[in-house]
């Protein structure tokens, strides 16, 4: 399963990169708003970090503005993913983007129709926000179950990315349900490693490690 960040922040980034597990990076409007920066610098300093699918979102919500931007944005970079909402327009854009070679990340899923709909115009990723679900008492992970089905079912290659991840079993949950990609938070990725029994341990066995006789 491929780990991206969840963050338009370059020193979070930076932070997860030098892990050596990230695969990619998911930005939104509301993530951009955060660094304070004009929307096209946060992009080019993401682009000069992380090697790998950037996605970064439309803001318009018709179909000729969200063409022209998503053109705009993939002229960018290669690596640059276009995030488009789905919606009607965004569906009509989906499929023109498949059409011009540009990847796009459907962004605001949150039923498999929506996903079979994403996939059936080409979708690179679908972003099922499996957050915003449990929020509202609705069962995130079981979205991407369904969705997880309906593309093994009909064999579609639109990878499965799974958003709007709050705490690492969410992590855990979309690697057993075999999702391709977990967009993750800082603050996530953080706490993936941690386990108190590790802590434990290690200083236990540096305690321990003090008491072994040294050769000379
Ligand atoms: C997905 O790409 C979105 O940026 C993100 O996961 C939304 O998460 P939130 O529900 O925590 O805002």
């Amino acid at each position: 399963m491929k780990f991206f960040i969840d963050t338009a922040d370059v020193d979070e980034i930076r932070e997860a990169a030098s892990l050596g597990i990230l695969d990619g990076v998911t930005t939104n409007p509301s993530l951009v708003a955060k660094t304070g920066k004009p929307f096209r610098q946060v992009i080019e300093e993401i682009v000069a970090v992380v090697d790998g699918p950037i996605s970064a979102e439309v803001t318009a919500t018709d179909f000729e503005g969200m063409c022209r931007e998503a053109k705009e944005l993939h002229a960018i970079h290669e690596n640059i993913v276009v995030k488009i909402p789905i919606t009607r327009e965004g569906l009509r854009a989906v499929k023109w983007c498949t059409g011009e070679g540009i990847p796009t990340n459907v962004t605001l899923c949150f039923h498999p129709l929506q996903a079979l709909m994403a996939a059936k115009a080409g979708a690179r990723y679908i972003s099922p926000f499996v957050g915003r679900l449990d929020d509202i008492s609705s069962d995130g992970m079981e979205l991407v179950a369904q969705i997880r089905q309906i593309y093994d079912n009909y064999g579609f290659d639109t990878e499965v990315l799974v958003a709007s991840v709050r705490n690492p079993m969410h992590v855990v949950q979309a690697a057993l349900m075999g999702a391709d990609v977990a967009t993750i938070p800082y603050k996530v990725i953080a706490q993936l490693l941690a386990h108190p029994l590790t802590d434990i341990g290690l200083e236990k066995f540096l305690e321990d490690w003090k008491k072994v006789p040294k050769a000379d």
